[in-house]
């Protein structure tokens, strides 16, 4: 029966893994998914996750469910790393959370949720956004329009283009908004930017969804949340999809938190049954694992500590790449200037070249990266940037 379906074309991100594989070329060099890798290319387990293995392999005793909503340390760790200690929202009881597999799966449920306050809700996501977001959104049933976010020629944020568009938006419509290191651009909203999006979200009544997936990645753990943390203190109701894939290294295990930031306590509990209710009606509950893992770090001082140390080297790894290419562009001799790349933040870079630049780099010097231009940055090391700045070279000046 399934010979009526159309054969699709593979992922345009998670494709580029297995184009990648296939390609015999020994200088091959792999910048598409977003994934860290060291120095040699590695995606090692991060010490702190490594002995929180272990502390978890003497302590769990069964492989019975987890309750409906995750692991209720990891619950209330994430949400003080996301919102702060002092949360007031946190303080007030107004938001309900559960453990979800991965970034993808909050955002799912989430937009499940939003499906269930109206099949009519309008999400607004920015242009350019994570490719992923409009199936995970779309496909919950919502209706997806884009706001004007980067342009590509001057390679900024459009934002007084950004806030014409928001200010057009209705009551009740959703805007998704990238809490910190914007997936593809690497360009960020400032603390200014931020206040004027939560002025015009508190006027228009919309509501913003935090996509908040790279926290630690763009310039600490604490300043990374500041725009969620404004919104949540300022607005009634946010909801914010978290991932633990990226910071704590944890992709395979798909861990994520779903939170909703209610108007009050008595609506929280309402929020806290309809998004398990959700969860229950597509994959029940979450697996207990890497929650529990991320659960044994944020409640011990010196693993937390050993773990943010660890976020803080990934990062500052991730910024001398930055510099490292844009010195050797300009070393060989690129037409273009390319010092923008070092004001983008967290683990990717849009480069602003054309799709058929990014297509010979694929073809010609088996340079892989997303076609938007967007490049993985951990992906480039001392071992390669040389032989990426030269065919850079070669293809911008041609
Ligand atoms: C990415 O953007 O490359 C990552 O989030 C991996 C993915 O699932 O696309």
């Amino acid at each position: 029966m399934f010979e009526v379906l159309p054969q699709l074309a593979p992922d345009p991100i998670l494709g580029l893994s297995a184009a990648y594989k296939q390609d015999s070329n020994p200088s091959k060099i792999d910048l598409g998914v977003g994934v860290y890798k060291d120095e040699q290319g590695n995606t090692p387990i991060l010490s702190a996750v490594a002995k929180a293995q272990q502390v978890l392999l003497e302590r769990e005793t069964s492989k019975t469910y987890i309750t409906p909503q995750g692991v209720q340390g990891f619950i209330d760790g994430m949400l003080q790393l996301i919102l702060g200690a002092q949360s007031p929202v946190l303080l007030a009881d107004r938001v309900a959370a559960v453990q979800a597999p991965g970034g993808c799966g909050s955002l799912r449920i989430l937009s499940e949720l939003l499906t269930r306050v109206n099949a009519d809700t309008k999400v607004w996501v920015s242009d350019p956004t994570w490719a992923n977001h409009i199936p995970l959104i779309g496909n919950a049933g919502l209706t997806i329009e884009t706001y004007p976010y980067f342009d590509k020629a001057s390679a900024s944020i459009r934002f007084d283009a950004m806030m014409e568009c928001l200010r057009q938006v209705k009551k009740g419509d959703v805007v998704l908004l990238h809490g910190c290191c914007h997936n593809p651009t690497g360009a960020d909203l400032t603390k200014a930017q931020w206040q004027e999006v939560m002025n015009v979200a508190k006027e228009r009544e919309f509501l913003p969804f935090v996509d908040i997936a790279y926290q630690g990645f763009g310039d600490s753990l604490e300043d990374d949340a500041y725009g969620v943390r404004l919104l949540c203190e300022n607005l009634p109701e946010v909801i914010i999809a978290a991932s633990c894939s990226k910071n704590f290294g944890l992709y395979r295990e798909r861990v994520g938190l779903a939170a909703i930031v209610c108007a009050d306590s008595n609506t929280r509990k309402i929020a806290q049954g309809q998004i398990q209710s959700v969860a229950r009606g597509i994959y029940s509950m979450p697996p207990s694992y890497g929650g529990a893992l991320v659960d044994i770090i944020l409640s011990d001082d010196a693993l937390k500590q050993e773990w943010v140390n660890e976020v803080d080297e990934m990062r500052v790894r991730m910024r001398t790449l930055r510099e490292l290419l844009v010195n050797k562009l300009a070393e060989y001799g690129a037409q273009k200037d390319f010092s923008f790349v070092n004001d983008q933040k967290g683990m990717f870079s849009f480069l602003c070249i054309t799709p058929e630049q990014v297509q010979k780099m694929r073809n010609e010097h088996s340079v892989y990266f997303v076609d938007s231009s967007r490049v993985n940055v951990a992906g480039i090391s001392l071992a390669n940037v040389d032989t990426l700045a030269k065919a850079m070279v070669k293809v911008i000046n041609a």
